[in-house]
């Protein structure tokens, strides 16, 4: 089991910049929710968690509850562990494969999770699972843009563990995507077209950036 407690987050500025951006190129997607004081945060996460768990998606069980701490039964190992230790690329395909195919489902589903980057999900035996929801997304930009949201934060957190195969990240995407409704994929294509700009100046940067670059970049091998 885990025991999550809660704090004041810093980060505020960084936030407070990203907010004013996202909002100017008008990429509702990216608008981070406003910082939550550590009883809202552990709050919000055990309202997701409930409204997660009731749709059927695999999320860690509340064992104990307090007004700034929670404690979680054990899902396994994150997807990005999972991803970073497996040599294989074909099997590191079919990781990143199952990790598109569970955000499609749940969407499929009517909920969206929060951050879905590959640390915040695991592989819970023959299922993925979702961890880690401080926040609603859906409390600052529409529903479709939460999904969105979903898949942008996916790819640009498991893009390097298919760095040697962006083809295939490609052809996954492409899956995922046909499975959301145009509603959803108009906010991922909105996002990848008014980034255009990003990736040449991105990728002299460090590795996040570069991230950020390469998600872009695959997104529009698919979309445009
Ligand atoms: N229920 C859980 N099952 C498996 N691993 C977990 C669980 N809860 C937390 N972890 C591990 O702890 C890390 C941090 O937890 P998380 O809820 O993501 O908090 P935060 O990222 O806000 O610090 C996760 O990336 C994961 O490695
Ligand atoms: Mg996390």
């Amino acid at each position: 089991m885990w025991r999550k407690a809660y704090r004041d987050g810093g980060r505020r500025f960084r936030l407070a910049a990203l907010r004013l951006f996202a909002r100017a190129l008008g990429l509702a997607p990216l608008i981070p929710p406003p910082p939550a004081s550590p009883e809202a945060a552990c709050r919000n996460e055990q309202r997701m968690i409930r409204r997660l768990a009731t749709r059927g998606v695999t999320v860690p069980e509340v064992l104990d509850a307090g007004p700034r701490h929670l404690v979680l039964s054990d899902l396994g190992e994150t997807l990005a562990a999972a991803c970073r230790r497996e040599p294989c690329p074909l099997r590191r395909r079919e990781l990143i494969a199952r990790g598109l195919a569970a955000i499609a489902e749940l969407h499929a589903r009517g909920v969206w999770v929060s951050q879905a980057f590959a640390r915040n999900m695991v592989v819970a035996g023959d299922r993925i699972g979702f961890i880690d929801f401080e926040e609603d997304p859906a409390t600052v930009m529409p529903r479709r843009a939460a999904k969105a949201r979903d898949i942008l934060f996916f790819v640009q957190s498991t893009a390097r563990f298919l760095e040697d195969q962006p083809q295939a990240l490609a052809a996954l995407l492409h899956d995922e995507l046909v499975r959301e409704s145009p509603a959803v994929r108009e906010e991922v294509r909105r996002v990848v077209r008014r980034l255009w700009w990003v990736p040449p100046i991105a990728r002299h940067f460090g590795r996040r950036s570069r991230a950020v670059a390469d998600a872009l970049m695959v997104l529009a091998m698919v979309l445009v």
